[in-house]
């Protein structure tokens, strides 16, 4: 276990680079900082005077006058100190948490861009839940190590040195009694970081994995309740939360286990000084006096001081490592699909897609979910994909947006084996209309606005009216400025579809996949959308995947696909008069009374 929590030590100088652009802050702070400690100690040393004059003045050896002069001065000496050391304790606390902020954000949005950037196996991979509990949660767990750990640390470092010089240069005896216990400091703290390191990561595997499932549930209350379940979740989020607190409390034993160490050396130290610098005093009178052994007995809380914070921020350090390495796994985590070396921008595509021998797997997934899977489709045209469900519609669509990294074949367009094209110039002309749309907590007109961000108003009433939602966006009090998500209305399913749809042409792409993309509309509301349609699709290519096969009839090719492959290919009639799957699959849905060809308009 040791070993594993020490395995990537390198997290720490990748974090640590994060910090290079405010190394400047970082210096101010920490200087500001050592102000803060070292004006008390240097006002310990003054109290120390001052009670070598109170004690030669009572013992009758100093002239009143002149004494309180010399404890007049010590004493304003010590409060100016005091009083001109507010100003960088202020600034310490200050410019310290806008360095730490500052650092806490970048690496929180570089880390949002990379899990950007990943790949749809990842997010297959990883609830979106627990992502977010790595972007929100662990980023902020690095937080008091930057703070407490990277500042204080040299605080630290400053102050124990200089306390240790004072204490050397005065008497060595007892600055070699003062330094009596800090080996055992030392020893606790290196018994406990690595366990506290090891649990504090085990905690926020454990949060994430919560943080996972608990959004989930709640992203689908409807199943939830339409299952009457609630109970059920309300117990498993409840044992998943048992084994919360068995971490919380060994964190706790382990935090115990060094405060009682520190506690009892604090309360130790003094009275050593006490007990030892008490004898000395006693027995070889001259070699010490009442201030130096006062002055010893209140530095004690700095010597110990900085060892104890030293200790805290092991254990910050150790949960802060937790979170630093499960922000590092991701980082480290490539996409799976990048732009090849020597990838060349797609050209304006006009549109014909050549797919050939494609052979895919899931990641994790027995068998291919497409096989040898071959089918052209020319420029300009229409070409709906049928079969039955878990057949791969959906799956080839997602490779010719280049989502996954496929086994063998290739997908031509315009000649070009998309592979050699940048992602972002071939997804920029593909525009998908998926299975679920989703729409983001924002107005409709933002939602819309998506598909292209400059696109004017006009223009987002255009493809609002073609995806035939002008209708229900007008009949809104708010219009297009309807607000949706949390704190706006929800849309219906057809609603939210033919948003989707205006989304899509907004983006006006070469390529047009429409995934069951009008499957939750009425027929008469359908009818009215595939006409709309049909106008758009005679400019581009168009993939229409659908279940009910009234709105596929008119397409220039019909492409069946069961288990991965195209069994069968052709126009509706020609389908009809092979009388295969196609057939078979019209009989069921239109009885015997099968339609004809369709007429063009
Ligand atoms: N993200 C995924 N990870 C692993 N396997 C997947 C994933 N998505 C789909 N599959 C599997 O791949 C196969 C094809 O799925 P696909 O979604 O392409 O089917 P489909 O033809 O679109 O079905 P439907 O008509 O029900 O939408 C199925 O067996 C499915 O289980
Ligand atoms: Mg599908």
């Amino acid at each position: 276990m040791k070993d594993d929590v020490y395995s990537k030590p390198n997290n720490l100088l990748r974090l640590l680079a994060y910090i290079r652009p405010y190394w400047l802050s970082f210096a101010l702070a920490t200087l500001c900082g050592i102000v803060k400690f070292l004006v008390p100690v240097i006002n310990n040393v003054l109290v120390g005077r001052g009670i070598d004059v109170l004690t030669a003045a009572y013992a009758g050896d100093l002239p009143r006058s002149a004494a309180w002069a010399q404890v007049t001065f010590w004493a304003l000496l010590g409060m100016g100190l005091a009083v001109g050391s507010t100003l960088p304790v202020y600034l310490r606390s200050r410019i310290g948490a806008r360095a730490v902020w500052s650092v806490v954000r970048d690496l929180r949005c570089d880390l949002y861009a990379h899990i950007q950037k990943l790949s749809h196996s990842f997010f297959d991979a990883h609830r979106s839940g627990s992502l977010t509990s790595r972007i929100i949660g662990d980023v902020e767990a690095v937080q008091p190590f930057l703070n407490q750990g990277l500042i204080q640390s040299w605080m630290n470092i400053v102050q124990i040195t200089v306390v240790m010089s004072i204490l050397f240069s005065q008497n060595v005896k007892l600055a070699l009694l003062s330094m009596a216990l800090i080996p055992l400091h030392v020893a606790v703290q290196r018994m406990l970081s690595w366990r506290v390191k090891a649990n504090a990561r085990a905690i926020r595997d454990q949060l994430a994995g919560l943080a996972g499932a608990t959004q989930e549930k709640l992203a689908a209350s409807t199943v939830v309740k339409t299952f009457t379940r609630e109970d059920d979740e309300v117990q498993r989020f409840s044992e998943d939360s048992n084994s919360l607190i068995d971490l919380g409390i060994y964190n706790s034993h382990l935090n115990g286990l060094s405060q009682a160490a520190v506690t009892g050396i604090n309360a130790l130290a003094p009275l050593l000084i006490l007990l030892i610098g008490g004898h000395i005093g006693i027995f070889q009178p001259g070699e010490l006096s009442i201030g130096l052994i006062a002055q010893f007995i209140l530095m004690q809380g700095q010597v110990y001081g900085p060892f104890e914070r030293l200790n805290e921020m092991q254990l910050i350090t150790a949960n802060a490592l937790g979170a630093t390495d499960r922000i590092f796994d991701i980082f480290d985590t490539e996409p799976e699909i990048a732009d090849r070396p020597g990838a060349v921008k797609a050209p304006h595509f006009t549109g014909d897609v050549r797919i050939s021998g494609l052979t895919f797997r899931y990641p994790d997934a027995l068998s291919p979910a497409l096989t040898d899977f071959t089918l052209h489709i020319p420029a300009h045209t229409t070409t709906a994909l049928v079969g039955p469900s878990g057949g791969g519609k959906t799956t080839v669509t997602h490779l010719l947006s280049r989502f996954y990294e496929w086994e063998a074949g290739t997908i031509i367009i315009d000649g070009g084996d998309i592979r050699d094209y940048t992602v972002y110039s071939l997804r920029a002309q593909v525009g998908l209309v998926p299975q679920d749309p989703m729409l983001f907590s924002g107005t409709i007109e933002e939602n819309i606005l998506y598909g292209r961000p400059d696109a004017t108003p006009d223009e987002v009433r255009r493809a609002a009216d073609q995806a035939y939602a002008l209708g229900f966006i007008e009949s809104l009090d708010q219009g297009f400025n309807t607000l949706l998500g949390e704190r706006g209305i929800k849309l219906s399913g057809g609603q939210k579809q033919r948003i989707a749809i205006a989304r899509a042409f907004l983006k006006n792409p070469a390529i047009l996949i429409l995934d069951e993309a009008t499957s939750a509309l009425d027929s008469e509301s359908e009818r009215i959308v595939q006409q709309a349609l049909e106008a758009l699709m005679r400019e581009r290519t168009t993939l229409v995947i659908a279940h009910r096969l009234a709105t596929v009839i008119r397409a220039d090719q019909i492409a069946v696909i069961t288990a991965g492959r195209v069994v069968e290919c052709g126009r509706h009639a020609e389908l009809l008069e092979r009388n295969g799957l196609y057939a078979m699959l019209c009989r069921q849905q239109f009885g015997e009374q099968l339609p004809g060809a369709p007429t063009l308009d």
